[in-house]
């Protein structure tokens, strides 16, 4: 069976920044307040849309795997915030970067969505119906964002990172075990609203429409869902807590982050956190911080790699990972956004629903 390996990574985050400062002054917030809670100092809003942050993800993800975007046979892309319903953000990034060779799926698992479409590829390398897979989470949140909503406002950003998984014959490295899980009884804990089948036209549209959460329910259940699928999934492949040498979790709460890691029992210095640059960028958050983990030096040949993620669904998820021995990328790509001169509020103002 062969083994799907990481080859390639890379991100996108769009440049005009929103701080706690700045969300100061448009609702009823501070910045003590935001950063004591959760960690997060400043995020980004997008100019574009979630497909162009998708495709420079995927683009940098490819260059770094050495491949042409010709030699990826399928494209998933995980996202709760597609650009349209039809068709999916996968199609559009397949024509914005030339894939043309690959298959294309969106897969919506919220903040998990990330280790889905890792899990998806995975599944598809080992039984043979792909060779090369390039998984996207990117998400554009700010599109949802409802500024009379401050308890999830301050809390979610726009971005995007990408993988390449490839099929390999090695048995020491590569995705070696995963767990996906979902409690859909618990729906009500996380939602949209105003959007989708549910929603009439004559419902309105933009001045309700809000993400919507029990943050302290979420935050009780993020915790044992995220310790526990990792503790599963290391028992799954004979690895215990003390084998893993960086735990790159779902960035929601640098909160959520510190008591998981403390339930797994690993230090400080094996998790990696960036939630004070970007906020919770949904399924973008994970391939993102994997590659500034890997930008920054904190992955090395060999190293076991634990992935974790929570979202709405519930869903939540594990992935154990031994990386192979490339660190750095095999080629850079200049792939980038249209330049933007903007500011983040500047973009959220001009939003029609705000
Ligand atoms: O990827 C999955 C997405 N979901 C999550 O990650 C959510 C997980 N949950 C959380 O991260 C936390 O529960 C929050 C950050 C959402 C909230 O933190 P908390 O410590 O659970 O605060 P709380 O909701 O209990 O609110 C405490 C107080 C309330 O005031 P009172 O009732 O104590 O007077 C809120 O009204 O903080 C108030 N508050 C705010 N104050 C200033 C809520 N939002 C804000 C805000 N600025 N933005």
């Amino acid at each position: 069976m062969k083994r799907a390996t990481v080859t390639g990574w890379g991100k996108c985050v769009p440049p005009a920044v929103l701080s706690n400062f700045d969300l100061e002054q448009v609702m009823d917030t501070t910045d003590e307040w935001i950063h004591t809670r959760s960690g997060i100092k400043e995020r980004r809003v997008c100019h574009v849309e979630t497909s162009d942050m998708a495709a420079v993800a995927g683009q940098h993800a490819i260059a770094a795997a050495g491949l042409d975007p010709e030699d990826i046979d399928m494209l998933l892309v995980a996202t709760c915030t597609p650009d349209r319903l039809i068709p999916s953000a996968a199609a559009m990034v397949q024509a914005k970067i030339g894939a043309h060779n690959a298959g294309t799926l969106d897969i919506n698992a919220a903040c998990t969505g990330f280790l889905y479409g890792m899990g998806i590829a995975t599944g598809m390398i080992a039984g043979g119906l792909a060779t090369r897979v390039l998984v996207i989470g990117a998400e554009k949140l700010s599109a949802f964002l409802n500024l009379r909503e401050r308890t999830t406002a301050v809390l979610f950003g726009d971005g995007a990172g990408a993988v390449v998984l490839e099929a390999s014959d090695d048995p020491e490295e590569g995705v070696l075990g995963m767990e996906l899980g979902s409690d859909g009884r618990l729906t009500q804990l996380l939602t949209v609203t105003h959007t989708g089948t549910e929603y009439p036209p004559e419902a309105p549209p933009y001045e309700e429409r809000t993400i919507w959460m029990e943050g302290r329910e979420i935050f009780r259940n993020a915790v044992v869902k995220m310790a526990e699928a990792a503790s599963n999934v290391l028992e799954q492949v004979g690895l215990t807590l003390e084998d893993v040498d960086l735990l790159v979790p779902h960035q929601a709460n640098i909160r959520i982050i510190d008591a998981t890691a403390k339930r797994m029992g690993l230090s400080p210095e094996q998790v990696y956190v960036n939630i004070a640059s970007y906020g919770n960028t949904s399924a973008g958050t994970i391939p993102i911080a994997l590659t500034e983990a890997l930008e920054e030096g904190r992955v090395n040949p060999g190293d076991l790699i634990v992935f974790v993620a929570f979202g709405g669904g519930l869903t939540w998820g594990g992935a154990a990972v031994r990386w192979g021995r490339r660190t750095k990328p095999v080629n850079a790509s200049d792939a980038a956004l249209p330049p933007n001169e903007k500011t983040g509020l500047q973009l959220l103002a001009a939003r029609p629903r705000t």
